[in-house]
């Protein structure tokens, strides 16, 4: 890289800093890219970071609170400030290793619960957390500074017993509703506040254009605008002003193309231009930012931008994206968190050292386990002059500066957390609502619903009695997998919430239907699902088909099991992302997709049920936030069986009739 091209660059980032404010030390940076350019990033051509919209909201600087940080940061060894820059998980990790070594953050991985009890309580929590702060604030640094804990509350407080787990994010963007979701982070915020926790990994903001890919249900929509919009709601949702004790840290994830990865793979290539990357991927982080979000976690994919070879720069090493566009053009102040041990998959790098990283942007360091030589070896990459000092102090500033806004050094989250009631991890009446916004109704031909109260209902499918099924992944562990209902402790299945409405003497459930005589019954709700999954199990890898039935054989048994029968099946589908159903439509009279609904599935049925009137009572609202597929191959929704933004209502009918079920293979 010639060095000329270099200073045209940094003239026009000096100048975006100039008029946002907000960039630390442009001179350090100068001279930090001259020396320590990462190779394998083009330099920010001005032209290249002129591309980026900045919005027109000036951005406040406070003086006094950067003279804070600075004054901080000027007294700390430079052990302390990696110690800061590390994030560790609480399996691998105690209070006092937390004091010796200055570490700056912890999280709870996904299924990571105080002491590994799977049901911790609240106060369980809160002690874990008082006794990790306690011990930041015990070391001999200068100044104390406190421990941040960061956890993936994605869909409410997802890891904690007892906790109300609100729809994933595909039934929040079905529901077209913006007031919604930012009470949803409300919520949320003050589930994780009352168990001593201030940083939420949420929301993530991926923009998926492949229904392959097994986190398609952590994403609001593939129409960057609602993207975008939903991104601010949330944001303030989760952060407030940052200064109420119902308040945390929110982390725009995950940055940036997460959701154009090649054929939907986890952690795979984006292979799209700059533009697209503008237009579509980043636009939730234009709302995150308006909504003054104080993290960004950095992806797994990499940004292969003309597509050539076998995959592009990983988004970990990408100086260009998270140095000179985010914290440079959009002004983004807060700090910038790896994701789980991912600085190990840029090229060169180790778990344990990445200047390549760091460099690029990184400032606080996801190393769940092996935090101790990361330390070791990163003191070491400084020392040897692969990581400038000026690197450092600005990533360690931007953690400070954090800490401080949010108020961390004020107070114990422990104690803030014992002023709150018991029973705030719960917020039944807000999920359900969220639940009867989330549905879709994608055929109800002959119109059966909504069913009426009096009749002989039979319940059939997997679905209809697991908390685990209706919740997902990232429920209660990791994959959402290995749960009991006994491990939820709140909510409600459908089934129970069938129940409930109708009265247990009008419900036979059968898990298959197989031998039931379904003509002694007035109606039958089949409740299918895909089975819980997470990252990098829940891919469909090209070129399986979308077919649920060619994953979930069961799901078509249970339907051939009780339709065409002459009694009505009115079928209730669990999945994180829209697929091929043709077959399982054709069995239905009314078809609903319920996404991810969470602890509360009595959100469904109170759409299904008539009032004891025998009035509708909610009438389906939901929109398709993805193209529901037309072919078992049509993963990205090229003329969808029913576009984006459909969905039927009992006012708003539309025949379906009969629809293809033919299995072609997918084309190479
Ligand atoms: C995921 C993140 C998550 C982190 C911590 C990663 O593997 O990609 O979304 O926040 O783990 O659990
Ligand atoms: C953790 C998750 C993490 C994953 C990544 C799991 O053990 O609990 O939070 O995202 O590992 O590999």
């Amino acid at each position: 890289m010639p060095r000329s091209r270099w200073k045209h660059a940094f003239s026009g980032l000096a100048i975006a800093a100039m008029l946002w404010g907000s960039w630390p030390s442009v001179r350090a940076q100068e001279a930090h890219s001259e020396t320590f350019a990462t190779p394998q990033v083009a330099a920010a051509a001005p032209e290249r970071l002129a591309l980026w919209p900045v919005s027109a909201r000036a951005r406040q600087s406070d003086p006094l609170l950067e003279a804070r940080v600075a004054a901080i940061v000027s007294r700390m060894t430079l052990e302390q400030k990696i110690g800061q820059m590390t994030q560790a998980d609480i399996r691998s990790i105690t209070p006092e290793d937390v004091r010796r070594h200055y570490i700056g953050s912890i999280l709870n991985g996904g299924g990571a619960w105080p002491n590994m009890q799977r049901r911790a309580s609240p106060a369980d929590w809160a002690a874990l957390s008082g006794a990790f702060y306690t011990a930041s604030m015990s070391t001999d640094m200068a100044t104390q500074v406190p421990i941040i804990w960061g956890t993936d509350a994605v869909h409410g407080h997802n890891n904690v017993y007892g906790a109300t787990l609100f729809p994933h994010n595909i039934g929040l963007g079905a529901a077209r509703d913006p007031d919604l979701v930012q009470r949803i982070g409300r919520s949320t915020a003050r589930a994780a506040r009352a168990t001593g926790i201030t940083w939420v990994f949420a929301p993530t903001l991926a923009v998926v254009q492949d229904q392959r890919w097994g986190r398609s249900y952590e994403s609001f929509s593939s129409d960057p605008a609602l993207v975008r919009d939903y991104a601010a709601h949330y944001v303030r949702g989760l952060q407030g002003d940052l200064n109420a004790a119902s308040d945390v840290v929110a982390t725009a994830k995950h940055f940036l193309g997460d959701g154009g990865t090649f054929r939907g793979a986890d952690q795979g290539d984006t292979r799209v231009p700059l533009s697209d990357l503008i237009a579509t991927h980043a636009q939730g982080y234009y709302g995150a930012l308006e909504a003054n979000v104080q993290t960004v976690m950095a992806s797994y994919n990499s940004w292969n931008e003309t597509g050539a070879g076998e995959r592009g720069v990983r988004m970990h090493a990408n100086r260009y994206l998270l140095t000179d566009v985010l914290k440079g053009r959009l002004g983004f102040d807060g700090f910038v968190v790896s994701d789980w041990n991912a600085i190990e998959q840029a090229p060169g790098c180790r778990r344990t050292s990445c200047p390549d990283a760091i460099n690029a942007g990184i400032d606080m360091v996801m190393v769940p386990e092996d935090w101790l030589a990361f330390i070791r070896d990163t003191v070491e990459d400084v020392r040897r002059g692969a990581i400038p000092m000026s690197r450092i102090d600005d990533a360690v500033s931007r953690i400070v500066r954090v800490k401080l806004r949010s108020g961390l050094f004020d107070a114990n989250p422990a104690a803030t957390a014992a002023a709150m009631p018991a029973d705030a991890i719960a917020d039944a009446e807000l999920a359900r609502e969220a639940v009867r916004e989330s549905l879709v109704l994608l055929k109800d031909d002959r119109r059966v619903l909504p069913l009426r109260r009096g009749i002989r209902l039979l319940v059939v499918g997997k679905g209809a009695d697991s908390l685990s099924l209706q919740s997902g992944g990232w429920s209660r562990t990791w994959q959402g997998t290995e749960n009991t209902n006994e491990d939820f402790a709140t909510g409600e299945t459908l089934l129970t919430a069938i129940q409930r409405t109708i009265g247990p003497e009008r419900v036979t459930y059968s898990e298959t239907g197989a031998g039931i005589n379904v003509r002694r019954f007035d109606a039958v709700i089949a409740v299918l699902a895909e089975t819980p999954y997470a990252e990098m199990r829940g891919d469909i890898a090209f070129p399986a088909t979308l077919s649920h039935s060619a994953r979930y054989p069961e799901d078509l048994a249970a339907l051939d099991a009780v339709s065409g029968q002459g009694v009505p099946v009115v079928t209730v589908l669990y999945s994180g992302r829209t697929l091929f159903a043709n077959d399982l439509i054709n069995r239905s009279d009314a078809f609903v997709a319920a996404w991810l609904p969470g602890t509360e599935a009595g959100g469904i049925a109170d759409v299904l049920f008539r009032a004891p009137n025998g009035r509708a009572q909610h009438d389906f609202t939901g929109r398709l936030p993805f193209a529901w597929p037309r072919t078992p191959c049509d993963s990205v929704g090229h003329g969808a069986r029913f576009q984006i933004g459909y969905g039927l209502s009992y006012a708003r009918q539309r025949r379906v009739g009969r629809l293809p079920e033919a299995l072609a293979p997918c084309a190479q």
